[in-house]
C-alpha cells in the first residue's frame, strides 16, 4: 500500500472510558468483522481481560476503510493496554503509530490516566483527536468535557468527535477524522529494514510472533533479520496483517503494520521495543525508546502441592515468553518450600499473572504478600538489592536501607483534599504541591514509598473519595528510611514467608493488626497456636488460636444429610487453598492480610 493511504493509530482512554467498546464498533462499522461474529470485546482475547474488563496486553488489528472521498485507507488500529502498571507498553504501541483517539467518557471528563496517556501521545508527537464518548448516557455532558480537555490537557477539542460506542453514533465521523486529521507515515522505502517490535506474543505452534512497524525499507518472507538488541539472526518465516484473524501476506512495505513470525521458541529474545533489521545490509543505529521494562513488585510463587514445581516453572517460562516484563528466580523457604520471586509492574499485574497461572496452567499456588525491592547497604559498602524479606542480613551488619518512591499524581474535586491529605500522610508520603486544574479538578503531587502504595492505598484513597480520585505515579528513585524485618512466629517458629519489612514507627501498629488478623484467619487446629510478631527477639505483639473443641458435623442435630454435605464440601474448599506450615494449616488470605492493616 502507498504509505499515503496509511493510517497508523491508537485508542487511548482512562480505563472504562470505553476503549475496547469503540475498537469494536470501528471493526464492525468497516465490516472488517460481520456483526454476527462479534464477541463482545473482541480485541480483548484472554479471557482474563475480558472477565476483568482490562485490556493487558496490546493488540493491532488491519482495516480497511472506503473514505467518503472514495478512497480505500489501510488503518492499523493499535489498542493500548489503560492501566497505570502497563504503561511501557502503551508507549512501545504509541511509538508504533501517528496519531491517538483519545477517549473521554463524557459523564466522567478528564481523569488521570486520561491526562497520563495524553502526555505520552504528545511526549511521542502524536495527532491528537480528542472523542467524547457515551454520549447516549442522559448524564453525559459533552460541552463540560470539551472544556476539561482545553483547560487540563491543552488539547483543541471545538472540533470533538461526539460519539457512542455502544450506539455507533458519531463512529463514521470518527473515521473521516482519522483520515484527515492524522499523518500518513513517512519513511525511506529504499532504506535498509528498519522496523519497531511493539509487542510479541508466543504461539504453542509457530513459536514467538512478534507485532511490527516497518518504519523504513520493507520486511518479506523469507527473510534473514536481525534483532539489534541481542544481535540474534532469525528467518522472517512468514509476515501478514491480522483482520484480526491473520492473513499471511508477501511483505509488509513501509509504514505498515503486521505481525512476523520468526521461528523463535524463547520469548525473552524478542524485546518489546527492540528494532529489526535485515541480518545483512542492514543499519547501524536502532529507532529510539528501547528500555527494559523494570519490575516494582516482588512475590513468592509456592505451589500447594510441591510436586507442581517443575509445571510451574515451565508455566513462569511460558508466560514470560509474553511478557517481558515478568522475571523470577528460584526461592527457598522453610516454610512453603520450593518456589519462585517473581517480579511484576504492580499489582495488577501479579494478580493477572497469577490468574493466568492457575487457570491456564492447572497450578494451585500460593503468593506471599508482595514487597518492592529494597537498597541494602552492608557496613563497608556492599550494597544488596533485596526482593524478599528472607535475605534480610542480620540488622547488625546493616550500614543503612534504602526503598523505591514514586511521585504520584491524585485527581480529585477540591472536596477531597482533606481527605487525601489525611491518608496519604498515614502512609508516609510527602506533599508536594497542588494545582487546580479545572475548578471542578485538583491536582495533588506527592513523593510516596512505593511499598505504601501497594499496601490497599489504592482501595482506601478510592473509597476515602467516593470514588472519585484518579492515581498515576512515576518512579522517583531509593531514599534512605528506618527500615526493620518483622518476623511472625506461628507456634513460638518464626515463619520466614510471612516475614515482611516495614519502617520502624509503624511496626508496632502493624504487628498489632497483623496478629489480630491472622487470628482471625487461621483456622482452630487440634492444638493451641500462639501468633507473635517481633523484631529480633523482642516480642511486639501476641494472640493465639484457640483449640478446636469439636467436630464440625457436631453442629448438625440429628440427620439433615444434605446439610452434612454441604459443611463438609465446605471445609474441603478451604483446604483447597490451605498449605501446612509445620503442623499448623495456614490460608492464603494470611499471606495477602500484611496489605490490609489500617
Ligand atoms: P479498558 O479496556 O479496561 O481500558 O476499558 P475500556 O476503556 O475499553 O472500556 P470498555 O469498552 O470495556 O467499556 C467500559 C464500560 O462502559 C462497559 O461497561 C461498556 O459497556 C460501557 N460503555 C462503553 N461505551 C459506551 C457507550 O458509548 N455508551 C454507554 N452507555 N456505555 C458504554
Amino acid at each position: 500500500t502507498d504509505p499515503s493511504h496509511i493510517r497508523n493509530f491508537s485508542i487511548i482512554a482512562h480505563i472504562d472510558h470505553g476503549k475496547s467498546t469503540l475498537s469494536d464498533r470501528v471493526l464492525e462499522m468497516t465490516g472488517t468483522v460481520a456483526h454476527r461474529d462479534m464477541q463482545a470485546q473482541l480485541l480483548d482475547s484472554m479471557d482474563i481481560e475480558r472477565e476483568r474488563g482490562i485490556t493487558i496486553k496490546s493488540q493491532a488489528v488491519r482495516v480497511n476503510y472506503t473514505a467518503d472521498d472514495g478512497e480505500t485507507y489501510q488503518f492499523n488500529l493499535i489498542d493500548t493496554p489503560g492501566h497505570v502498571d502497563f504503561t511501557y507498553e502503551v508507549s512501545r504501541s504509541l511509538a508504533a503509530c501517528e496519531g491517538a483517539v483519545l477517549v473521554v467518557d463524557a459523564t466522567q471528563g478528564v481523569e488521570a490516566q486520561t491526562v497520563a496517556n495524553a502526555m505520552m501521545a504528545m511526549n511521542a508527537n502524536l495527532e491528537i483527536i480528542p472523542l467524547i464518548n457515551k454520549i447516549d448516557l442522559p448524564s453525559a455532558e459533552p460541552e463540560r468535557v470539551k472544556a476539561e480537555i482545553e483547560d487540563g490537557l491543552a488539547i483543541p477539542a471545538d472540533d470533538a468527535v461526539l460519539a457512542s460506542g455502544k450506539t455507533g453514533v458519531g463512529v463514521h465521523d470518527l473515521l473521516e477524522a482519522v483520515v484527515y486529521n492524522i499523518p500518513a507515515p513517512q519513511g525511506d522505502a529504499d532504506a535498509p529494514l528498519r522496523a519497531l517490535i511493539f509487542d510479541s506474543y508466543f504461539d504453542p505452534y509457530r513459536g514467538v510472533v512478534a507485532l511490527v512497524r516497518v518504519v523504513d525499507g520493507s520486511m518479506r518472507k523469507g527473510q534473514k533479520l536481525k534483532l539489534m538488541a541481542s544481535g540474534k539472526i532469525i528467518l522472517a518465516e512468514e509476515v501478514g496483517a491480522r483482520h484480526p484473524a491473520e492473513e499471511p501476506l508477501p511483505q509488509l512495505g513501509v509504514g505498515e503494520v503486521g505481525y512476523l513470525v520468526t521461528g523463535l521458541k524463547d520469548l525473552s529474545q524478542v524485546k518489546v521495543g527492540d528494532t529489526l533489521t535485515l541480518a545483512e545490509g542492514g543499519v547501524d543505529e536502532p529507532l529510539p525508546g528501547y528500555r527494559e521494562a523494570k519490575p516494582m513488585v516482588y512475590t513468592g510463587l509456592f505451589p500447594i502441592d510441591s510436586d507442581q514445581y517443575e509445571p510451574l516453572k515451565e508455566a513462569l517460562e511460558k508466560l514470560s515468553l509474553n511478557d517481558p516484563a515478568l522475571i523470577w528466580e528460584p526461592e527457598k523457604s522453610h516454610a512453603l518450600g520450593f518456589g519462585f520471586r517473581v517480579g511484576f509492574l504492580g499489582l495488577l499485574h501479579m494478580e493477572v499473572v497469577k490468574e493466568r497461572l492457575e487457570r491456564e496452567f492447572n497450578l494451585d499456588l500460593l503468593a506471599t504478600a508482595p514487597s518492592v525491592e529494597y537498597h541494602v547497604f552492608r557496613q563497608g559498602g556492599e550494597m544488596i538489592s533485596l526482593h524478599s524479606p528472607q535475605e534480610m542480613p542480620d540488622p547488625g551488619e546493616i550500614e543503612r536501607i534504602e526503598e523505591p518512591y514514586l511521585k504520584a499524581k491524585i485527581l480529585i474535586p477540591p472536596d477531597y483534599v482533606g481527605a487525601v491529605m489525611d491518608l496519604t500522610v498515614a502512609r508516609r508520603g510527602t506533599f508536594v504541591t497542588m494545582n487546580y486544574l479545572s475548578q471542578h479538578t485538583v491536582e495533588m503531587l506527592w513523593e510516596i514509598p512505593l511499598s505504601e502504595l501497594i499496601m490497599d492505598y489504592f482501595d482506601k484513597l478510592k473509597s476515602n473519595t467516593k470514588g472519585y480520585a484518579s492515581l498515576d505515579y512515576d518512579f522517583d528513585g531509593y531514599k534512605p528510611s528506618n527500615l526493620v524485618k518483622l518476623d511472625i512466629l506461628l507456634s513460638g517458629k518464626p515463619i520466614d514467608a510471612l516475614s515482611f519489612i516495614v519502617h520502624r514507627d509503624k511496626a508496632y501498629d502493624r504487628g498489632r493488626v497483623l496478629t489480630e488478623k491472622l487470628k482471625e484467619i487461621i483456622p482452630r487446629q487440634m492444638f493451641e497456636v500462639p501468633i507473635q510478631a517481633a523484631i529480633g527477639g523482642r516480642v511486639l505483639a501476641r494472640e493465639t488460636v484457640k483449640a478446636k473443641r469439636k467436630d464440625v458435623l457436631a453442629k448438625c442435630y440429628g440427620g439433615d444429610i444434605s446439610r452434612k454435605r454441604k459443611l463438609l464440601e465446605k471445609q474441603k474448599q478451604g483446604k483447597k487453598r490451605m498449605k501446612a506450615i509445620g503442623n499448623v494449616e495456614v490460608p492464603q488470605e494470611a499471606f495477602m492480610a500484611i496489605l490490609k492493616v489500617d
